[in-house]
């Protein structure tokens, strides 16, 4: 089983170019199932998600070429099937961001229910109670949920709560209905944005995403187009946090600085020093770290995709910090690892309050999910010894080359099978 040995590393410096977003080129790969022409799609992340997601189109009758590196060519013709099976479904829940587009474009979808994951039960009802609205019929049996409609019509749709995908698979439903949909307080992230404007390169009429009302007309036919997708926000904010958190000196190249305020914001908190440039950020760590207190909350607010390597590096802070987590039911798996590693750390609720000035020491420990592994990372290079993190797939699923951009910083991190 391949494992990442991790050892202290002082001092991360250097250059890091940052990859295109992950959340940006899931849904915009979903939506590619919208046009019967091709889509160009330049600066794909190398992920693992990327590569199931194009298998899930090629299954549904998609033609996907990789032109050159980083660039991916996606036309849906023919739609040979609309029935995305478990199979390809369990593998990922973004997956489920097909249902959209495939009810909206043949009329009707068949998509096995994602379950829920380790970070929480992550139900679909606003998926749903958005599809319903639209004029879809809906039923859920042995698993799938089976969604049919002579015709989606654009309605007002109010989400109780600003769910990231619920907001992107209903502006990829309403892109091909009759009329306009006005979808009120939906989701804000850059990702949403990206995708709106991709939707729109293609002739989709898109206004306001990135504010809490978003407006599209529907259209009948979508036509090709070439779109360059986002760079991640996360991957840079994880690099940003590690720089920190070594007393490091990192250029941190290819961001868009305002997609990254509520991470320099907390960093700044920290007694970090943040240079902001056009496209690139350099992040100087301070001599101590101060402790911050963070909550989670929807874009604009402190990304829950942060939480666990902000841990990481707040766990040498001089004093205590504490971190709620408002997103996610159970987003505090990396908690049990850290706590291994000498974090001191007690979990109230959704709350963990970090006493700081932690000596961390190298341990076996296992990477829960995406982010508590890029975390446990961070926390490696804290750590007096090795570190050893296993389940590393999970890491792969967001994060490209993370093992050598670490190494070019200067880090002691390697893979060992
Ligand atoms: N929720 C519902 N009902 C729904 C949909 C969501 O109750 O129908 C709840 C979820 O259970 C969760 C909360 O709403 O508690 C937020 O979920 P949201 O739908 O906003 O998240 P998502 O679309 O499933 C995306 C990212 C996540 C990121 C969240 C929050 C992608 C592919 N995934 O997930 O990314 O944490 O938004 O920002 O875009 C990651 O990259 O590590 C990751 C988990």
């Amino acid at each position: 089983m391949e494992k990442i040995i991790v050892k202290k590393s002082s001092n991360l410096h250097g250059n890091i170019k940052v990859d295109g977003s992950k959340n940006s080129i899931l849904p915009i790969l979903a939506a590619t199932l919208l046009c019967p022409e091709e889509c160009k799609i330049h600066d794909i992340p190398n992920l693992q998600d990327v590569k199931i997601m194009c298998g899930l189109l090629e299954a549904l009758g998609a033609k996907v070429e990789k032109t050159e590196t980083n660039t991916l060519k996606v036309t849906a013709e023919n739609i040979t099937t609309c029935e995305a099976p478990y199979e390809l479904i369990s593998k990922m829940r973004a997956s489920f961001l097909v249902m959209g587009p495939l009810l909206t474009r043949c009329h009707n979808a068949k998509v096995y229910m994602p379950g829920g994951c380790a970070i929480g039960t992550r139900p679909i009802d606003l998926h749903l109670k958005g599809f319903k609205h639209l004029g879809s019929d809906i039923k859920s049996e042995n698993g799938y949920v089976n969604a049919t409609t002579e015709q989606l019509k654009g309605r007002d749709i109010y989400l109780d709560f600003p769910s990231v995908g619920a907001t992107e698979n209903i502006i990829m439903a309403a892109t091909l209905a009759e009329g306009e949909t006005i979808l009120e307080n939906a989701a804000e992230e850059p990702e949403i944005v990206d995708l709106a404007n991709f939707i729109n390169s293609m002739g989709g009429n898109i206004v306001g995403a990135g504010t809490k009302t978003i407006r599209i007309k529907g259209v009948k036919k979508l036509h090709k187009t070439e779109h360059t997708v986002i760079p991640d926000r996360i991957e840079a904010g994880t690099y940003m946090v590690a720089a920190a958190a070594t007393g490091g000196d990192v250029m941190i190249e290819n961001v868009v600085p305002s997609h990254l305020q509520p991470i320099i914001a907390k960093l700044r908190e920290a007694g970090v020093t943040i240079e902001e440039y056009d496209d690139k950020i350099r992040v100087k760590a301070g001599n101590t770290i101060k402790p911050v207190d963070i909550k989670t909350l929807p874009y604009p607010g402190f990304p829950t995709d942060m939480q666990a390597q902000f841990m990481a590096m707040l766990s040498k802070a001089d004093g205590t910090s504490i971190i709620n987590e408002t997103i996610f039911e159970n987003r505090f798996m990396h908690v049990n690892e850290m706590s291994r590693m000498g974090l001191h750390v007690k979990v109230e609720g959704s709350s963990a309050i970090l006493m700081g000035n932690s000596h961390l020491s190298g341990a076996k420990v296992r990477a829960t999910d995406l982010r508590a592994g890029a975390a446990l990372i961070i926390a490696g290079l804290l750590a007096d010894g090795e570190t050893e993190i296993t389940e590393v797939y999970h890491i792969k699923r967001g994060y490209s080359n993370i093992v050598k951009k670490l190494q070019n910083l200067g880090a002691d991190i390697r893979y060992e099978k």
